[in-house]
């Protein structure tokens, strides 16, 4: 009998630069049964973020790449590239990673780099969104999983799950309730997004 070979499943290498929840909630999926793509590595470009601390709990290799130890940009993502390839990175989540990445970086990678964002993108781009939210009375918010293109929180949209606004809400409390949505809408993305890369590996 002649079987087919097995794809391959895709690596996925998480970007960080502080609390890591969003990365936390990949990895716990990930390692979940038939998830269709395991975590191999979690940078973060900060030192001593809690996210790194999550990350060890989860039994995840992480590393530091300190942007702000390297006299350039580029030399910062010369040494973050050869760490994703080193960990043969299929996949890049970015997950409240606060570094701009350079077209040259994003063109390499071209549609593997995933983000997160905290609005219902297009609208509310940038930072702050909770509060431009609340400002503008919208009623309902929500967060984005989109590809990443060089320009910022621009790109294809993957998926997005709105969250209402509450009375009474304060920037805080929309955030968390925004967070816990994240929490569910990133794993099920990054499912869809390596099933179907899978099979052109
Ligand atoms: C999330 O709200 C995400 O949308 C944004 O940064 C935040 C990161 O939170 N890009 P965490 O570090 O994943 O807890």
């Amino acid at each position: 009998m002649i079987r087919a070979r097995p794809d391959r499943i895709p690596n996925t290498s998480i970007l960080i630069s502080g609390r890591g929840s969003n990365m936390a909630a990949l990895v716990l999926a990930s390692q979940s049964n038939n998830y269709p793509t395991r975590v191999g590595l979690v940078v973060s470009n900060k030192p001593n973020v809690k996210g790194l601390a999550s990350a060890t709990a989860l039994g995840v290799p992480k590393t530091v790449i300190e942007s702000a130890a390297f006299a350039t940009h580029h030399a910062f993502e010369d040494e973050l590239n050869h760490a994703l390839e080193k960990a043969n990175t299929d996949i890049i989540c970015l997950a409240g990673f606060m570094e701009i990445l350079s077209t040259c970086f994003v063109n390499k990678w071209q549609g593997r780099i995933l983000n997160i964002h905290p609005s219902l993108l297009p609208d509310y781009k940038g930072l702050h969104t909770h509060r431009r939210v609340l400002e503008a009375g919208e009623r309902y918010t929500g967060c984005t999983v989109h590809l990443v293109t060089p320009a910022v929180d621009d790109g294809p949209i993957l998926g997005q799950l709105s969250v209402n606004v509450l009375p009474g809400d304060t920037p805080t409390k929309l955030a968390q309730r925004v967070n816990e949505a994240e929490h569910r809408l990133y794993p099920a993305v990054l499912a869809t997004f390596a099933e179907s890369l899978s099979h052109a590996l």
